[in-house]
């Protein structure tokens, strides 16, 4: 296959606030205990953003990074896309407040609201702005606060949920046709938009309102979805499960990070699992993992990587990409 512009992820970079909150913290308060949270989702603790401390501004520390790490000046981006469910207003973008903060632009900048799979959708519309050669420079960032629209008196969301931030920055690859996102898959169900919503919206009731979801229902579209997606885009590529090196799944439950593993047929050893220390991070929580394996040495140059990513709405979606 020729490559005619593709798109390589040149740096990911991440940023947690400084806040921990365990299980057991959350147990003194909720009808929960640390064995219920661990054995049914896998989660032992989340960060909590501070008050005050913005979406934003979790995402300009993890583009910062990212942009040093890739060697790629603020100035140079000309593309700034946020993933995220939680913008620190209802309007302007996220995206023009981090390009505010980092000194960057004039250039293109918006929200992405896929909630979790918000990620995989901005990877796959930078990537495609890439390939069309409209953008050299895209800095990608998954972005939350959802602590902001947990309800905290509710057991069965509260638990799951944490803040977080992750970036990457990808960058017109040239024609080295073994670099860069290879393909890309985003899709959504409207059926199913009453199984995970936040109750409230400037629209709806004028109000930020809180995370409702139907868990069970969530779980058993998860898997199919997941997996659906992931044997969509290693097919486009012309490859096989078996050339995967790593998945690095959206973290919302290691049931269904185990589940679609399985169905997949990676094994866990080729899978990257943040979801005991970071929770579940919505758009945050891939690029958060891919910076973890990326950093600590266990993806390197050349490995295939495999993300996938499923929602509310829902949404989800995946990305294939050799690093
Ligand atoms: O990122 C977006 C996508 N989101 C997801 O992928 C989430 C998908 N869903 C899930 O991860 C799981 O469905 C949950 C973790 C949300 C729930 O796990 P579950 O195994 O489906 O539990 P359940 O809802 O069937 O509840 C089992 C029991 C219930 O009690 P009863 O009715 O059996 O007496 C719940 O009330 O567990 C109870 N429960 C809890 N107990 C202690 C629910 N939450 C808690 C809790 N602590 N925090």
């Amino acid at each position: 296959m020729t490559n005619t512009n593709r798109s390589v992820l040149r740096s990911v970079a991440s940023f947690l606030p400084a806040r921990v909150v365990s299980n057991e913290e959350l147990s003194a308060r909720l009808d929960t205990s640390d064995s219920w949270i661990r054995e049914r989702t896998g989660i032992g603790q989340r960060y909590i953003a501070e008050e005050g401390q913005l979406t934003s501004d979790l995402a300009v520390e993890a583009a910062r990074l990212a942009l040093s790490r890739a060697g790629v000046q603020a100035g140079a981006i000309d593309l700034i896309l946020v993933a995220t469910a939680t913008p620190d207003n209802t309007f302007p973008a996220t995206a023009t407040a981090v390009m505010r903060k980092l000194g960057a632009g004039p250039c293109m900048a918006f929200d992405v609201q896929a909630v979790c799979a918000g990620f995989a959708y901005a990877l796959t519309i930078a990537d495609s702005l890439i390939r069309t050669r409209q953008v050299r420079h895209a800095l990608v960032i998954g972005a939350e606060t959802f602590s902001r629209i947990l309800d905290w008196e509710d057991r069965t969301t509260c638990v799951l949920f944490g803040d977080g931030a992750g970036a990457v920055v990808l960058t017109a690859g040239g024609h080295d046709e073994h670099k860069g996102i290879l393909a890309c898959a985003a899709s959504a169900d409207g059926r199913f938009y009453d199984d995970l919503y936040v109750d409230g919206g400037p629209s709806s009731t004028g109000t930020v309102g809180h995370l409702r979801m139907n868990g069970r229902e969530v779980f058993r579209h998860a898997v199919s979805r997941l997996a659906g997606a992931a044997l969509e885009v290693v097919e486009a590529a012309g490859l096989t499960i078996g050339d995967v090196d790593w998945l690095v799944p959206h973290q919302a439950n290691i049931r269904i990070i185990d589940a679609v593993g399985k169905r997949l047929g990676v094994p866990a050893e080729r899978t990257v699992v943040t979801l005991e220390s970071h929770g579940n991070t919505s758009a945050a929580s891939i690029p958060l993992a891919l910076d973890t394996a990326w950093s600590d040495g266990r993806i390197k140059g050349g490995d295939l990587v495999l993300m996938n990513a499923m929602g509310g709405g829902f949404s989800w979606g995946a990305v294939l990409a050799r690093i």
